[in-house]
This record gives C-alpha cells, sequence and structure tokens, in this order.
C-alpha cells in the first residue's frame, strides 16, 4: 500500500483554534484551557510516557480486555473500515486490525488525531507493519471533523482509552450524536470508558510518583509560550489533580505558585494570577455502565455489548444505532 499522506485541516486552522480557545478560556472564571492542547510532539511523548506508569491502570486494563474480546469484536463489527478517534500511536488498536484482517473484511483504516506528529509516526510504521491495510491518516479535531471522514462499506469508529472522559457532559452528548449521525445500520461505535472506583487510586493515577503527569500538565503552557508568544513561567504552575466525587471526575489543574502576570503576545493579552488561582486544564470522567448507555441511548445510541477486564476497573462498549 503507498505510503500514507496527511491531508488538510492544516496549522492554519489549528492555529486559529488555539487563539480563540486561549482568549476565551484564559478570560473565563475560573480560568481553563481544553486539553486537547496538551497533544504536542512532546505533549504526545509524555502521554505514551503515562501509559507506561505503574499507577496508570488504565491503557493496560484496556489492554487486556482487547486481547481477550478482539476476536469476538470482529465478528459482531465484520467492518471494511476502521475509524479511530484520538488515535495517538494507535498501539492497542493493532489487537484490533490483527483480529479484524484475520476475520477478513478490514479494507482500510483512517486515525484521526490533532497531533500530526504521532499521527504520521503511527501512520508509517502501521502501513509498514500491515502491508495490505490501506492506511489513510487524517488530522483533526474529533469533535468538529466526524462528518468529514471518508466512508463507503461497513464501519466501525473507535474511540479508546477514555478519552471520551475528557469531555464535559455537554461535549460528550455533541460528540455521540455526531457519531450516530455518522454510523450507517450495520455500522459500530467502540467505546472505552474508565470506570468509577476508589478516588485515592483515581488520584495516584493522576499524580504519579515519577512526576510525568505533571509534566504533560505544564506541557499547554509550553505550547502556548512557543505558538502565541507567550510568557509563562512554567515552573510557577504547580500540578494539581484531585477527585470531583460530584460530577465523578479527576479534575487536573495548574496552581499557580505566586501573583503573576502573565503576556499571550500573539493575542495582546496580559492576565493576572493571584497567588494560589487555578488554571483548570482537564477534567477525566470515570463512568457507571448504567450512566453510560443512558448517555448513548440519549444520542440514539444501543449499547449491545459491554466488556471489563478482570478487576472492574476499566469499561469496553459496542454499540450500534438504536431501532
Ligand atoms: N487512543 C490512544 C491515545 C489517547 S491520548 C490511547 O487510547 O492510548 C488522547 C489522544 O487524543 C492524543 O493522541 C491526542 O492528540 C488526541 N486528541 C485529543 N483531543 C483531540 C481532539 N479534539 N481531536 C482529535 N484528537 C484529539
Ligand atoms: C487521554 N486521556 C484519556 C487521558 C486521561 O486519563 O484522561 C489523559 C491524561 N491526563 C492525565 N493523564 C492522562
Amino acid at each position: 500500500m503507498p505510503a500514507p499522506s496527511l491531508p488538510e485541516p492544516g496549522p492554519a486552522s489549528y492555529l486559529d483554534a488555539l487563539r480563540a480557545d486561549v482568549l476565551a478560556g484564559l478570560t473565563a472564571t475560573p480560568k481553563s484551557l481544553p486539553p486537547k492542547y496538551f497533544y504536542d510532539e512532546r505533549g504526545s511523548e509524555l502521554f505514551d510516557k503515562i501509559t507506561r506508569l505503574p499507577e496508570y491502570y488504565l491503557t493496560r486494563a484496556e489492554t487486556a480486555i482487547l486481547r481477550q474480546h478482539a476476536g469476538q469484536i470482529a465478528a459482531l463489527a465484520a467492518c471494511e473500515s476502521l475509524v479511530e478517534l484520538g488515535s495517538g500511536t494507535s498501539t492497542k488498536t493493532r489487537l484490533l486490525l490483527t483480529a479484524l484482517l484475520d476475520h477478513g473484511t478490514l479494507r482500510t483504516f483512517v486515525p484521526l488525531d490533532v497531533d500530526p506528529v504521532v499521527l504520521s509516526e503511527a501512520a508509517a510504521k502501521l502501513s509498514a507493519d500491515y502491508p495490505g491495510l490501506q492506511v489513510a491518516p487524517v488530522v483533526g479535531d474529533f469533535e468538529h471533523d466526524l462528518a468529514a471522514l471518508p466512508c463507503g462499506g461497513r464501519r466501525m469508529i473507535a474511540f479508546l482509552g477514555s478519552t471520551i472522559g475528557n469531555l464535559g457532559p455537554d461535549a460528550r452528548a455533541s460528540l455521540f450524536r455526531q457519531v450516530a449521525e455518522a454510523l450507517g445500520p450495520a455500522d459500530t461505535f467502540l467505546l472505552g470508558t474508565d470506570l468509577v472506583k476508589d478516588p485515592a487510586r483515581l488520584v495516584r493515577a493522576y499524580d504519579d510518583r515519577a512526576g510525568v503527569t505533571a509534566e504533560f500538565n505544564r506541557n499547554v503552557l509550553v505550547v502556548l509560550n512557543r505558538e502565541l508568544h507567550a510568557d509563562f513561567a512554567v515552573d510557577k504552575f504547580e500540578h494539581v489533580a484531585l477527585w470531583d466525587a460530584g460530577h465523578e471526575w479527576i479534575e487536573m489543574r495548574l496552581r499557580s505558585a505566586c501573583a503573576q502576570q502573565v503576556t499571550i503576545g500573539d493575542l495582546g493579552l496580559t492576565i493576572s494570577f493571584a497567588a494560589g488561582e487555578d488554571l483548570h486544564t482537564e477534567i477525566s470522567a470515570k463512568f457507571r455502565s448504567a450512566g453510560l448507555q443512558a448517555e448513548l441511548a440519549a444520542a440514539g445510541l444501543a449499547s449491545r455489548r459491554f466488556w471489563t477486564d478482570r478487576h472492574g476497573d476499566f469499561g469496553l462498549t459496542l454499540a450500534g444505532l438504536a431501532g
């Protein structure tokens, strides 16, 4: 198969979105930034390191589910194309690709990610390792670009890693509706979700001893300094991970260590932080099976199968259009 190429949208639309999101987020109360801006080349490397940390059980748990059930998923989905949202390195996805190729239906893999570097590296490796598979990567935003994805033949959309938990309830509802609109009657949606558990274990997974998650969190400031000529003093922001029991999500924040001002050069904006003021950088929602089924149903999606790992840490749902 030919080497994969990366179609538009390109850096201009990324920068436009970054400017608009940063202006809105840093002038709001409380201040916030969307988590998608963690993922430049360094951010994707740091996330990859996170997946191997002893405290971060999510990737190992989802991999265990896929190891055990990929054959059954392939038989149920029997898809000709697999679209992966927020694909990153697509490491776990190899279990699905192999099972679908063994099943004999899969022709095309469409990984979609906001980080062009992680995407092109993953696509090149996959093209080399799966010579019979057409790999067609798309640089894009899964909140906006679903309708523009190539289609044809029976399709499975996979959204692994519990990245869905990085969206708030309204954004999740909107994404599920867009997935339902993109699916045909025989298509499927495979969704990975981290499950509610002991809060102390959850906090440890987002505040590891080696400090990798702290560096990942601060990386968003490095991105703003480079892309928007901002002057965040990155080491004057402390990593915070806390469990919000009401919403059942982990919150990551960056806490200003002192009173300080930050200028965002490209926006002509100067922002003041009080000592101890938090910049909200990510939520990571944790799910319960019944609540998840209700969210999917509200978007017109029906859960057909639900698997967990042997510890009940993580869930994988195979869904399709309801009715
Ligand atoms: N699916 C992989 C990677 C998860 S990390 C796994 O399960 O391990 C989250 C990935 O989603 C990163 O690669 C990041 O670049 C991508 N991402 C985050 N927000 C995105 C968005 N809005 N649109 C597209 N990709 C996004
Ligand atoms: C990509 N996403 C599912 C990760 C998570 O667990 O919410 C991002 C992450 N943030 C901190 N550690 C990992």
